[in-house]
């Protein structure tokens, strides 16, 4: 089956046929980032407004890149939560109006799974259940895999997500947008025990995130230091060296620790802060030596793509899920069910 996959949650237009799940065919991505860029951060108005602009085009691109035509589609998956409202709605209308003009079935598919399955779109098999952690610039996620249509919640933050402390950290540090890129970069020249910034556990065997203590240590840091923001300053690496491995020596005890808690043997990360070398370095060192495997997506994978819209609308589809015309944008949907909402 051919399923077309269509991803508008920020700022990314993309447009994926995949066949089967895994097998892709296309993914076509553009991206309105730059325009953002002088603003330091994600303008919703102008996100919505390159959407619309390309949204045809790009859909259009992925059917020929595919080299594929409308009629040859059997399933549209569309992102429908979390993510800017005006953003879904267009992705969500054009989705419906292709599956009623084609008749084919609608799935609306939730952006932070497609996250965790795109890191299932390799050739490797899935043993279920497994870990699952999303990485992003909205989102900091861990859950429990039960299967395609079963996750359960096992923590997430409670304040900024891993990849909005990059990029408000880039922004103190006057190193532009998104901050994760160049922190990354910045911080191959640093020593990363330069500094010691705070991590913050949370209580005893919560999984539970909290970035927002790093952030302002960080802030507080360069105003003390009267650090000169130019990046040929060694400092400056030392500072986005220690800062960046502050914030994954959290995530990896924690990843780690959940799949011992588990006793799963098997860890999925997505998002864009997992093309990250020194992230998938350590969570990579740390998994081996508890006896786990760590499954990340390729790298055009891991940022937002409608690739992995396509792959997860269709285990659902599988799974017997989908949807009606009644589909509406999430803008705060969540990711799975928690343990304690089940009791
Ligand atoms: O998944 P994504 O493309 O969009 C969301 O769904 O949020 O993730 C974007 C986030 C940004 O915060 C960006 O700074 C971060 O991913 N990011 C990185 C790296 N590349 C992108 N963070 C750390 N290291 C990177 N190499
Ligand atoms: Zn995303």
């Amino acid at each position: 089956m051919l399923i077309l996959g269509i991803e508008t949650s920020c700022d990314e237009t993309s447009a994926s046929v995949v066949r089967d799940g895994v097998n892709i065919l296309s993914n076509e991505i553009a991206s309105s980032l730059d325009l953002h860029k002088k603003y330091g951060g994600i303008v919703p108005e102008i996100a919505c407004r390159y959407h619309l602009e390309c949204i045809n085009y790009v859909i259009k691109e992925g059917l020929d890149a595919a080299k594929t035509e409308f009629n040859e589609i059997g399933l549209i998956a569309v992102t429908y939560g979390p993510g800017l409202t005006g953003a879904l709605l267009i992705g969500i209308s054009i989705a419906k109006a292709l599956s009623y003009s084609l008749s084919i079935p609608l799935i609306g598919v939730n952006h932070l799974y497609a996250h965790i399955y795109s890191a299932m779109m390799n050739d490797i098999e899935i043993k279920f259940p497994c870990v699952g952690l999303v990485v992003s610039g909205g989102h900091t996620v861990l859950v429990s895999v039960l299967g395609y249509n079963n996750v359960k919640l096992l923590g997430q933050t409670r304040d900024d997500a891993c990849g909005e402390a990059f990029d408000k950290a880039a922004k103190v540090l006057k190193l532009g947008f998104p901050g994760g890129p160049v922190i990354e970069k910045e911080a191959e020249k640093g020593n990363p025990h330069a500094i010691d910034f705070p991590r913050a556990y949370l209580e005893k065997g919560s999984f539970d995130f909290s970035f927002s203590g790093v952030k302002t240590a960080l802030l507080y840091y360069v105003r003390d230091a009267d650090l000169q923001l130019t990046t040929y300053n060694l400092q400056l690496h030392d500072v986005c060296a220690s800062f960046q491995k502050a914030i994954f020596d959290v995530i990896v005890d924690k990843a780690i620790s959940a799949c011992i808690q588990e006793k799963l043997k098997q860890l999925l990360v997505g998002g864009g802060v997992s093309t990250n070398k020194v992230l998938q370095a350590m969570l990579k060192d740390r998994a081996k030596a508890e006896g786990i495997e760590v499954l990340f997506p390729k790298n055009a994978l891991c940022t937002d793509n409608a690739a992995m819209v396509a792959g997860a609308g269709y285990r659902l589809y599988k799974e017997g899920v989908c949807s009606d015309y009644s589909l509406d944008a999430e803008p705060n949907l969540g990711l799975g069910y928690c343990s304690r909402d089940q009791q």
